[in-house]
C-alpha cells in the first residue's frame, strides 16, 4: 500500500512516499515492521523570506503553489511508481499558516478525487513525533516525547499512535523562538536557530549567566520570554562591544535553553517511570542538545532516539509516515471526502477530537 504525504504548514513544501507492506496492514497495534520511506523531496522557503525577516505567509502560499505538484513528480519518478499506484494521500491539516495549509490540502483533495482515492489531514506535530520511526533503529512505545519546533516547546507521553498525553509546554515563547529572537538581536538572518548554534560552539557557554526559567518549578512548564529580554538587554549593556561578545552571547543562551530542556526532560522520564525518550522538531537538530541528552539519559539508563538530521525540521517523510502508522494501527481507511478542512490551531491532545 502506497501512501503519499504533503507538507506545507509553514516556509518548507515536503513531499513523500511510503509503504505498508500488506501483511503489515491493521493485522495488531503492534506491526512488527514499520511503513518504509520510498522516497522524498523537498523545498525551503528561507531564501525567499530573509529579506522580510522572517515568514510572509502570503509568499509561503504562493511558494507552496509553485512548488507542490512538482516536488510530488520527483517522488514518483524516484520511487520509481505511478500515480494511480497511490492508495491514500496524507496531507498536513494543522497546526500552521491557514493559506499554506490549504495549500497541502488543496492539492490532496484534488489528487484524491482525480485518482479516487482517500485523503487524510495529519497533524504536523504528529509527523513530527513519529519521525523518529523514519530511522532503521525506530524507538518502542511508550515514551516521552520531547517537541522542540519553531511554535511549539511539549512534553508528551505517548502511549501508542494517536495516544498523546500533554505533560508541559511553553507557557510564552517556544525553545525554537527563543533561539529565533536571540539570533536576531544578534544580527542573524531568519531562522537563526541553526546559525546561533554554529556561532556557539565559538564562544564559552558560561560567560553570561542567563536566566533559566521555571527550571526548578515541579510542573513540566516551559517560560522562554524572559531570556529573550535578558539577551536583549545585555546586548544594549555591551553597545559596540557586542560586536566581540557575540559568539559569548550565543553559547551562554544556547546554554540557558539546552539546560531547561534536558532537565525537563529528565523530570518528564522521572515522572512517568519510562525509559525511552524521543526528541524531534527543528531544535531537535542542535548538536549541544543532542549531546547533553545523550550523556544525561545514559547515566539513567533512558534509551535517545533523535530523528535523522534531515526530519528534525519540516518534511514530507514524517507527514506520509505518520498517515501511514496511522492506517496500519487502524482497520479503517480514512475516507474520500475531499473537504479541503484545514486547522490552522489545533492541540495536539485534541487530535482524536
Ligand atoms: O520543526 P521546525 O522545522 O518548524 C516548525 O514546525 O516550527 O522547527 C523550526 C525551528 C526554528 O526555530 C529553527 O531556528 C530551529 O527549529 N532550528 C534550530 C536548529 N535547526 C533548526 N534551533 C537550534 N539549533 C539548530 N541546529
Ligand atoms: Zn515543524
Amino acid at each position: 500500500m502506497l501512501i503519499l504525504g504533503i507538507e506545507s504548514s509553514c516556509d518548507e513544501t515536503g513531499v513523500a512516499l511510503v509503504e505498508i507492506k500488506d501483511n503489515e496492514r491493521a493485522s495488531n497495534s503492534t506491526p512488527q515492521t514499520w511503513p518504509e520511506l520510498l522516497s522524498h523531496a523537498l523545498h525551503s522557503q528561507i531564501a525567499l523570506h530573509i529579506p522580510y525577516g522572517g515568514v510572509v505567509p502570503e509568499l509561503a502560499s504562493r511558494d507552496h503553489i509553485q512548488r507542490v505538484v512538482p516536488l510530488a513528480e520527483s517522488v514518483m519518478s524516484l520511487a520509481n511508481k505511478e500515480f494511480d499506484e497511490i492508495d491514500v494521500i496524507a496531507f498536513t491539516k494543522g497546526p500552521g499558516l491557514a493559506g499554506a495549509l490549504l495549500v497541502g490540502a488543496g492539492v490532496a483533495c484534488s489528487l484524491g478525487a482525480a485518482l479516487d482515492k482517500p485523503v487524510m489531514g495529519i497533524h504536523h506535530l504528529e509527523g513530527h513525533l513519529l519521525s523518529p520511526f523514519l530511522s532503521r533503529d525506530p524507538p518502542s512505545f511508550p515514551f516521552v516525547a520531547l517537541l522542540v519546533s519553531g511554535g511549539h516547546t511539549q512534553l508528551m507521553r505517548v502511549e501508542g499512535v494517536g495516544q498523546y498525553e500533554l505533560l508541559g509546554e511553553s507557557i510564552d515563547d517556544a525553545a525554537g523562538e527563543a533561539f529565533d529572537k536571540s539570533a536576531k538581536l544578534l544580527g542573524i538572518d531568519y531562522p537563526g536557530g541553526r546559525a546561533l548554534s554554529e556561532l556557539a560552539q565559538l564562544g564559552d557557554p558560561s560567560a553570561y549567566d542567563f536566566p533559566r526559567p521555571l527550571l526548578h518549578s515541579k510542573d513540566l512548564n516551559f517560560s522562554f520570554a524572559g531570556l529573550k529580554t535578558s539577551v536583549l538587554t545585555q546586548c544594549k549593556k555591551l553597545g559596540d562591544r557586542l560586536i566581540n561578545e557575540r559568539a559569548n552571547i550565543a553559547a551562554s543562551t544556547q546554554a540557558a535553553i539546552v539546560d531547561v530542556l534536558v532537565r525537563k526532560s529528565l523530570k518528564a522520564l522521572n515522572q512517568t517511570g519510562l525509559s525511552c525518550l524521543v526528541v524531534a522538531g527543528g531544535v531537535g537538530a542542535n548538536k549541544s542538545l543532542r549531546e547533553s541528552l545523550s550523556v544525561e539519559c545514559k547515566k539513567i539508563g533512558v534509551r535517545v532516539h533523535h530523528p535523522e538530521l534531515e526530519f528534525c525540521t519540516d518534511n514530507g517523510a514524517m507527514i506520509a509516515m505518520a498517515g501511514a502508522m496511522r492506517i496500519q494501527t487502524q482497520r479503517e481507511l480514512p475516507s474520500k471526502i475531499y473537504s479541503f478542512e484545514v486547522n490552522p490551531r489545533w492541540p495536539l491532545d485534541q487530535i482524536n477530537v
